[in-house]
């Protein structure tokens, strides 16, 4: 297709929707936030009252393969139900690893994620953009930090919404999600053979966007 892709893949809380939504604005280009899919399905999923587990996935996957939602200016709806915020939690974000690791609902999930490739181009934020979804994309970046880093800013930002934990419950948890994702047989979090890395544990959110941006050029 000649519609250009440009994947940021990488961990839990390692900056990669911040960075990803900031190139798209950057370039004017549609923004992929593909675990947002994941959290939604998670989230309607347990609405529907199904544990989330193997022996739910072909319900979750058909609830997947139609899922109602909407991004829409920086807000998400599923149906009629402005779910941004409910979706954001530490928790929604381990059901939706959860629910991630269900081969079929994957699967169910990827038209929704390519129906986001249009004109003028697409940033893509995820998991598994590079080496699954857009595995022709000129451009994959693998956005990475130390898990120490990780915990301290998902911290910072959880205290400023006024939401009380600590950084060691919170690297237990990222760790965690990120063992489960890094080790599902589908479609797990790794870097695609062609991507390039980039830690920015000592690097700020600009120092990135700029990063990405400079490599996208050279790419073009
Ligand atoms: O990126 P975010 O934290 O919103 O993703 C939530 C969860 O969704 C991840 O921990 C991962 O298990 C899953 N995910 C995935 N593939 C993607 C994006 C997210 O499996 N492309």
């Amino acid at each position: 297709s000649q519609v250009p892709v440009l994947c940021i893949d990488g961990p839990t809380a390692s900056g990669k929707g911040t960075v990803a939504a900031a190139v798209a604005r950057a370039l004017g280009y549609h923004f992929l936030d593909s675990g947002a899919m994941y959290r939604i399905t998670a989230y309607a999923a347990l609405r529907a009252g199904h544990a989330i587990g193997p022996e739910s996935e072909t319900a979750i996957a058909a609830m997947a393969a139609t899922l109602p939602v909407r991004f829409d200016d920086g807000r998400i709806w599923l149906d009629t139900e402005d779910v941004t915020d409910a979706i954001r939690t530490e928790e929604a974000g381990m059901n939706a690893s959860k629910v991630s690791a269900l081969p079929s609902v994957r699967a169910a999930l990827v038209d929704l994620q390519l129906s986001f490739r249009r004109l003028p181009g697409l940033v893509a934020d995820g998991r598994d953009m590079g080496t699954v979804i857009f595995p022709a994309a000129p451009l994959k970046v693998y956005l990475t930090a130390s898990a120490e880093r990780r915990a301290e800013r998902r911290h910072k930002q959880l205290i400023s919404k006024g939401i009380s934990t600590t950084i060691a419950t919170l690297r237990a948890d990222l760790e965690a999600r990120d063992a489960r994702d890094a080790s599902r047989p589908v479609a797990p979090l790794r870097a695609a053979a062609d991507a390039l890395t980039l830690d920015n544990s000592d690097l700020t959110v600009q120092a990135c966007v700029d990063r990405v941006l400079a490599w996208w050029d050279q790419r073009q």
